[in-house]
């Protein structure tokens, strides 16, 4: 990742490694003024990013993070933002596991309003046409034993790194037109380094994810492929 550079524009505190045009800040402003879309199926996050054009990048997704559970009522998106944002943080992993060689989005641009308490956004390339995980397995798509394959050797990547997700479940995991899983959702992630203590927690936050959600069962062979070494 080239070094992170920090600028504010109108009330917005935007990070990112590239060179942003006038333009483009102004095309980020306005998707960061528009209202989130409700997700669409189960796991796929509280929110859908909005897939929005920016000039010379072409199809980008912005995420704007907020709660679920009761606690949305009372505080629905405004977040500490010290020592660090959750889009810089996830803005961090992604890079870092881009660079293990894992296809995870390209991180873009991560922003934030108020200096220790405010609402944040992390702006990424977008995955056209993409179907979940969950979406590939309920349509017994021909490709999905070798999705899953793929999926299992970067889940082991990420095993071997010692790092923990915290949120891998098949929602997660966006597929794109050719076959090739993407994790996302990284803003939880941290290291861990006991191993086996590593894969018990990869294991139980995916099987607990089937089993709440009644999905395919068969989705259970991603995990033992891919800590069937530890
Ligand atoms: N790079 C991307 N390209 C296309 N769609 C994306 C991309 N990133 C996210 N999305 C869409 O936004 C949804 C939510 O993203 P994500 O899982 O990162 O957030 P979340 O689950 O709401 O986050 P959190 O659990 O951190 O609050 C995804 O299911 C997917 O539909
Ligand atoms: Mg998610």
């Amino acid at each position: 990742m080239s070094a992170l550079t920090y600028q504010t524009y109108h009330a917005y505190h935007i990070g990112t490694d590239q060179t942003l045009s006038p333009r483009q800040l102004h095309q980020l402003r306005i998707s960061f003024e528009k209202q989130p879309l409700p997700a669409t199926e189960v796991l796929a996050g509280r929110q859908g990013a909005a897939i929005v054009h920016l000039e010379n990048m072409g199809s980008v997704a912005v995420k704007h993070y907020a709660r679920g559970g009761l606690i949305r009522h009372v505080n629905h998106c405004a977040y500490v933002n010290w020592p660090c944002t959750r889009g810089e943080k996830e803005f961090r992993w992604l890079a870092t596991v881009r660079q293990l060689g894992l296809p995870a989005p390209r991180p873009i641009v991560f922003a934030s309003t108020g200096r220790l308490v405010g609402q944040c956004w992390l702006v990424t390339a977008a995955i056209p046409r993409h179907c979940t995980l969950t979406q590939i397995s309920q349509q017994h798509d021909d490709r999905r034993l070798a999705i899953y394959d793929l999926l299992a050797k970067q889940i082991e990547t990420l095993i071997r790194h010692r790092i923990w997700h915290r949120d891998l479940h098949p929602g997660n995991v966006l597929v794109d037109e050719n076959g090739t899983p993407h994790i996302i959702d990284f803003d939880k992630a941290r290291y861990l380094k006991n191993r086996r203590l590593l894969t018990v927690k990869y294991r139980k936050r995916w099987t607990r994810a089937i089993a709440k959600y009644g999905l395919q069962p068969e989705l259970e062979v991603v995990m033992k492929k891919a800590t069937a070494a530890t």
